[in-house]
Formats: C-alpha cells, structure tokens, sequence
C-alpha cells in the first residue's frame, strides 16, 4: 500500500487526539500545533527511546536541560544574529513575503505569485529567522533577547561545566531535548516545518584527528536508530551527504538522513555533522574563557572537534504516523491499522467488555485495567460495540485489546487479541499483566492462534 497523504494523517490525528491545530478556536495559527492526549504519550516515548540510545545505554554521554532564553551574545558568537537568515522577497502591491528560492526567476523580471502585479517584488533581502522578544521591564534595545533557534548552543556554553563536573575526557556527548523557534517563512506540510518545535542534538566532542571515525559511527549509528528503535522502513529511508554549496556556516561535511514522504518527497529528519571546532572556538574568543581539554597521550591542550546528530521529534512523530498507517481490506469492512511499534504505542493494552450492559463483566474488565496500569499503559473502553472499539484501538496502534467476556467469570481468564495478526490467545487474569509487559518489551514471541480456532 502506498503511504498516506498528509491530508489523511492530519486527519486521523485530530479525529483521534494526536495533534490539533494550534489555538483553533480563534483560527489556529500558521506553524504551531497541539498535542493532544495520544500525540504526547507517542512523542514522549519518541523522546524516552532517543534518550535511553543516545544518553542511557551509553558511558560516553551525559545529559543537560538548559534555559531556551540564553545570553544574547551566544547567539552572536555562533553567528546566528548575522547569518540565521534567509533571502526574501516582498509584493509592495499585495504585501506577501516569500523565500527568493521559492521564485520562479529574478524578482524584477515576474509577477507577484500571490496578486499577479508586475514591478512590484523587491530585491531580495536577508530575513533573520530568530524570534525576538524582551527581558525585563523596558523595552530597550540592551533588553533584546532570541529564542534558542536550535538547542545546540547550550552544549557548548556549558561545555566547560559538564566537562569539568563530570570529569570528562574526551570522546564524550552531551545530549539535550528541548523546544526550539524559527520564524519559517513558509510552516507547513502539517507538522513537518514548524515555527515551535522540539529538538534532540547531541554534541559530541572529539579529538581532531578522530573526527572522521566519529563522523561515520554517528551516521552509521543513528540510521540504524531509525530502522531498529523507531521501526521505519529501510526502503523509505536513505542517507544523503550534502553537496559542498549547501553545507550550513559551521559545518564541514554534513549527511542527511531523509524520508520518502508521500507528496513532498525526500525530506530531512535528521542531520548528523562535523562542526569541527567552529562553536568552541568562537565561544572562547567572544567570552574569554579557554573551552579545551588536556589530552594526556599527546600531553597538550586541544580544542576538541564536535561531531553533532541533531532531529526534530516533530518529524519523527510524523514519519512515525506517515510510515505505521495501513489500509486492510477485511470481508466486510476497512481496517485502519496504525503498525507502530508496541514500545511506541500510546496504549499498550486496551481493556473491553464483550457485553457492556453486564456489570458483573465491566466490573471484571475495570479491576483487570487497575492491574495493568502499574505495568503498561492501559485504558479501560466501553463506549462502543466490540467491533467498533477493534478498530478504534487499531487506527491509535495499541498493540494488544484484552476482551472480556462472560466465560472470563467462570474460567478466570480473557482473550488478548493481538492488532497485526488479530490472532488471539487466551491467558488468566493474574499473568495477563505480565504477559503484555513481556511482549511489548520483546521478551517473549506472540503464540495467538486465528479467532475460534
Ligand atoms: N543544531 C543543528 C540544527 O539545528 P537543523 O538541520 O537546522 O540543524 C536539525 O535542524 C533538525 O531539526 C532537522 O533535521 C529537523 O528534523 C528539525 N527541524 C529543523 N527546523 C525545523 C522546523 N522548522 N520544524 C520542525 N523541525 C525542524
């Protein structure tokens, strides 16, 4: 089956409760979306399984949570203040602005795109993407402030804290989650470019004559986080290097990992660089402190090189979607399956009465509920009939309905269905919450046999 359309993503998130337009009462606003109560649960597993690969099962990175709101002359020192920007045009007829690479042509040879006045468009010019805002009371130039555009900077100017605190030698990471703003001048393609988003960036400090080794094995090692971690599709993933007129200010070789997405084509995920010492050393030149390491093999100073894999979990919550949706034909009806991985699922187990007039047996159904909780995520569901709760659970990805029904009150026992297969097995109460804590770990292979068999 061919992957889902934007359009039918966004829709299956609103109707389901992943993601809603921004403020949407009022219109929504362009760049900015919700999450609701699925959308967090999959985006914090997102983040918990990038943190537990990145941070957790390793010993050569730690981890920060810094301020978004950082010193002003950070952002000087990176070079985002003079070169955070894009070439734009403006319409003085109709006033649109719009990327110059957007253009069919020189500005002063078409038509606006949006009124269709000829003369009109200016020469291009640079547009800052930072958003700026205030601290303190006045309103003042000394007072100006940016909203961190990536989370990166934070690693480097606590580059020497983390290092000393930590007793850090070199390799090590330091790796941070955390919410970034960029005031695009075109958001859209639903949550793919955002104005309000969230980063996971991992520094990783190198000696210089590594940086080449370390290069390949943060490639090598976040494509296969993708595959293996995330589930996606090898075929509708692919690496790509950046050609040498693309690379970012900071960046001498840069490799995109990119996904196939329906209507928009291959499109960035993620990108792992080699920004040599260009953040360190422009940091100790703009605050006069000595941001290097001793490297006692050669018994010298070094600035170390940084090699950085940085992802936007908005996209990843997206190609998650993008990539999970399936269509099934069944004998009398479509299914909708979100394929996720059981890890991911917002809910790992969903408790449903058979009968939902029988107290004796929604009473059974919300006491198995309390008992799951502790082990995975489970919700208890009655609202519909048992045909219509499947597929509702099926279209949010939760791996495994539990259905009890009127034999559960003689034998003790309930069905577990799983959603891929739809087999089924039945298992007793006491060990039902083991066994799906098993099985969405891994720990254990599915043995359901087809309904009624
Ligand atoms: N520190 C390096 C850096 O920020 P980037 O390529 O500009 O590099 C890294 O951003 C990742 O952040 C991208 O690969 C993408 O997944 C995500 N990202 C960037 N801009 C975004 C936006 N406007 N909306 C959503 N995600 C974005």
């Amino acid at each position: 089956m061919p992957a889902p359309n934007f359009d039918v993503i966004a829709s299956l998130a609103k109707r389901r409760g992943f993601v809603f337009p921004s403020s949407e009462i009022y219109g929504g606003m362009a760049g900015f979306w919700d999450y609701g109560p699925l959308g967090v649960e999959l985006k914090n597993n997102i983040k918990a399984a990038w943190w537990r690969h990145v941070v957790q099962l390793r010993d050569d990175v730690v981890g920060i949570d810094a301020a978004i709101i950082m010193n002003p002359r950070v952002w000087e020192a990176s070079g985002h203040v003079a070169g955070f920007s894009d070439p734009m045009v403006d319409c003085r007829n109709c006033k649109l602005r719009f990327r110059e690479d957007d253009l069919k042509g020189a500005p002063a040879g078409i038509a606006c795109p949006n009124c269709g006045s000829k003369g009109t468009l200016t020469e291009p010019r640079q547009f800052n993407l930072m958003f700026a805002t205030h601290v303190g009371p006045v309103e003042e130039s000394a007072s100006v402030a940016y909203l961190r555009p990536e989370t990166a900077q934070a690693m480097f100017a606590q580059f020497e804290n983390v290092a000393t605190s930590m007793r850090r030698k070199l390799p090590f990471g330091i790796a941070q989650i955390g919410r970034s703003f960029r005031n695009e001048i075109t958001p859209g393609n639903f949550i793919f470019r955002l104005r309000e988003f969230d980063q996971m960036e991992m520094e990783f400090f190198v000696h210089p004559r590594d940086e080449d080794e370390w290069f390949a094995h943060w490639v090598d090692a976040r494509h296969r986080w993708w595959t293996d971690v995330l589930g996606i599709s090898a075929d509708r993933l692919h690496l790509r290097p950046h050609e040498a007129d693309e690379l970012s200010h900071y960046s001498k070789q840069t490799t995109d990992i990119e996904y196939d997405f329906p209507g928009l084509g291959w499109a960035e995920l993620e990108g792992i660089a080699d920004r040599t010492d260009f953040d360190l050393r422009a940091h100790a030149t703009a605050s006069g402190r000595k941001l290097e390491v001793f490297d006692e093999a050669a018994g010298e100073h070094v600035v170390p090189y940084v090699i950085e894999p940085a992802m936007g979990v908005d996209r990843a919550v997206l190609t998650v979607l993008v990539d999970g949706y399936t269509e099934e034909q069944l004998a009398k009806e479509k299914r909708v399956v979100l394929r996720i991985r059981p890890e991911l699922a917002p809910v790992k187990a969903a408790v449903l009465p058979l009968l939902r007039n029988r107290p004796e047996l929604v009473e059974r159904a919300r006491a198995l509920t309390a008992h799951l909780k502790p082990h995975v995520s489970a919700m208890y569901d009655d609202t519909a009939s048992i045909g219509k709760l499947y597929r509702r659970q099926d279209e949010i990805g939760t791996p495994y309905c539990v259905t009890v029904d009127p034999e559960s009150l003689d034998d003790g026992a309930a069905t577990i269905r799983d959603r891929d297969t739809m087999t089924q097995e039945r298992v007793s109460f006491q060990l039902i919450p083991g066994r799906i804590a098993d099985l969405v770990a891994g720990r254990v292979a599915w043995e359901g046999v087809p309904r009624g068999a």
